[in-house]
């Protein structure tokens, strides 16, 4: 059987963080389905097509990475794909109350599944998609924390290409 992983979030934009986890997934699962919230309570600078593509551009040429979007709870999305673990990267302690607190909830309300927490690589600890915003939009060197992609994308929205 096939080991499933759902690696959810807002993905506004991905950048190297979730790169980082995702590559580092693939060494324990074989499929991971990036699932990126609908409706997330977050303002986003992307709409939703446009973080698919993102993400989508970034792994094409990986056929066991697939993008996909979700709305409604977690759990159900994941059931649904037949898979039994989330993935969630955790940066800084400061993640681990609002992580734990989601971990719980869904163990709660979807008793078969799992979350599995990665330790965001060293060099991803501070990073966030809302800190590489600001710096982009501020006219910084994004170059170390988005791909290329991404940082036209970024460049492009603010109106600095
Ligand atoms: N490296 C760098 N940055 C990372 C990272 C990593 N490994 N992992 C997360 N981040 C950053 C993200 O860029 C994001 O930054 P931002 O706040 O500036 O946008 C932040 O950490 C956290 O975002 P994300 O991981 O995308 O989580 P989220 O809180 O935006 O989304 C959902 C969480 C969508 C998974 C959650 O709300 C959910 O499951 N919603 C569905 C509804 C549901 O089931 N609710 C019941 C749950 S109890």
């Amino acid at each position: 059987m096939k080991k499933i992983a759902v690696y959810p979030g807002s993905f506004d934009p991905v950048t190297y963080g979730h790169i980082d986890i995702i590559r580092r997934g693939l060494t324990i699962f074989d499929e991971i389905v990036v699932a990126v919230a609908r409706n997330s309570q977050k303002k986003s600078l992307f709409t939703t097509d446009e973080r698919v593509e993102l993400i989508s551009d970034v792994f094409k040429g990986e056929a066991r990475v697939s993008v996909d979007t979700f709305s409604g709870l977690l759990i159900d999305y994941v059931s649904s794909r037949g898979a039994h673990v989330i993935i969630r990267g955790l940066r800084a302690i400061s993640d681990f109350e609002y992580e734990f607190q989601i971990a719980q909830m869904n163990s709660c309300i979807g008793r078969e599944i799992e979350t599995l927490f990665m330790m965001t690589s060293l060099q991803y600890g501070y990073l966030s998609s809302s800190i590489v915003k600001e710096v982009c939009s501020l006219k910084g060197d994004i170059d170390k924390f988005v791909p290329p992609e991404v940082k036209s994308a970024l460049r492009l929205k603010y109106g600095l290409l």
